[in-house]
């Protein structure tokens, strides 16, 4: 099995586990969490996680897949939360009905509550030595609560209509994407037993991939369209969101997208010279979120 069916395999097997031989949990919240999690996306956030623990030369186990689906379930519920029609009003995701629009409102919130709460659990029974889960379970709460995602998801609907700073603009940014994002690489370096200058520097990598992703995100919402996105373009525009794109300008913008990358991928190159380290994929990774200048990727 490929990486991909095993982050998806990883879910799964989470539910069915949990739900053998119980016939009271709704099986309408069980289609919608899986409706979202089986339209697709890109599973940047899982696939990097995993991609660095083999540039560590782990053989990737249940365990490490359990984690990658625990932040991919995350993601996933961030996403049918921010399409909401209280928070950006999306019809279409990963080019499908959005969660409201196929199951109602209560039930979106719901599934999306499900993908927040569920991924602890998971965590907590993945086969890792105590000391590691206590610290996933930690980190993975920070970046997604108040203090990250969740944070970030405020601060972007507050400013909605706003002419926003460059730094309040990129604190948005680094909340509501960049450190979901710094999990992947954070949480490697500690399955890994890496030293807290390496898990540092790790943590470097993930937030400049972070932000990037999220200026590459911006862009492709002006110049891509449905059928590239899987979702409704110039979104940011009608809701009057600050954008890299609405405060630089595209060229600055891509300039900008590709300096977080360079540095990005400069640490992993000094990192690969310094220990025991294998960084190629990971850069062929983060080289694909290079834009050409015509929107595609
Ligand atoms: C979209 O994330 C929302 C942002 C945080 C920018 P992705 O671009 O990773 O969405 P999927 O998972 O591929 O659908
Ligand atoms: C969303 O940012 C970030 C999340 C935490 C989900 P956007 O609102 O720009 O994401 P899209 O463009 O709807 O995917
Ligand atoms: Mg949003
Ligand atoms: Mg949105
Ligand atoms: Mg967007």
């Amino acid at each position: 099995m490929n990486k991909l069916k095993q982050i998806d395999a990883a879910i799964r097997r989470y539910y069915e586990s949990h739900s053998q031989s119980r016939d009271d949990i709704s099986s309408e919240l069980m289609d919608a969490i899986l409706y979202s999690v089986d339209s697709g996306g890109k599973r940047i956030r899982p696939l990097f996680l995993l991609e660095v623990l083999e540039a560590f030369g782990i053989e990737l186990l249940d365990a490490h897949y359990d984690v990658a689906a625990a932040v991919e379930m995350i993601h996933t519920g961030s996403l049918i939360h921010d399409d909401l029609p209280a928070m950006d009003d999306d019809d279409y995701r990963r080019g499908r009905l959005t969660s409201h629009k196929k199951f109602g409102e209560a039930t979106a919130i719901l599934a999306g509550d499900s993908l927040f709460l569920d991924p602890f659990g998971l965590i907590a029974e993945a086969d890792l030595k105590p000391i590691i889960t206590v610290q996933l379970i930690q980190f993975l709460s920070v970046s997604s609560g108040t203090f990250g995602m969740v944070g970030g998801q405020m601060l972007d609907m507050t400013s909605e209509g706003k002419s926003l700073s460059l730094t309040e603009l990129q604190n948005i940014h680094v909340n509501k994407t960049g450190k979901l994002l710094t999990f992947p690489f954070w949480a490697a370096g500690v399955i890994a037993e890496q030293s807290a200058s390496v898990l540092g520097r790790l943590w470097q990598v993930g937030s400049l991939v972070g932000h990037a992703f999220q200026v590459r995100d911006d862009i492709l919402d002006v110049t891509a369209n449905f059928e590239e996105l899987g979702k409704t373009p110039n979104k940011d525009i009608h809701s009057e969101k600050s954008t890299y794109p609405s405060l630089l300008g595209l060229e600055q913008s891509y300039v900008v997208l590709h300096d977080a990358l360079d540095r990005a991928q400069a640490i992993l190159q000094e990192l690969g010279q310094e220990i025991d380290f294998q960084p190629g994929k990971i850069l062929d990774m983060i080289e694909r979120l290079r834009l050409d200048g015509q929107g595609k990727s």
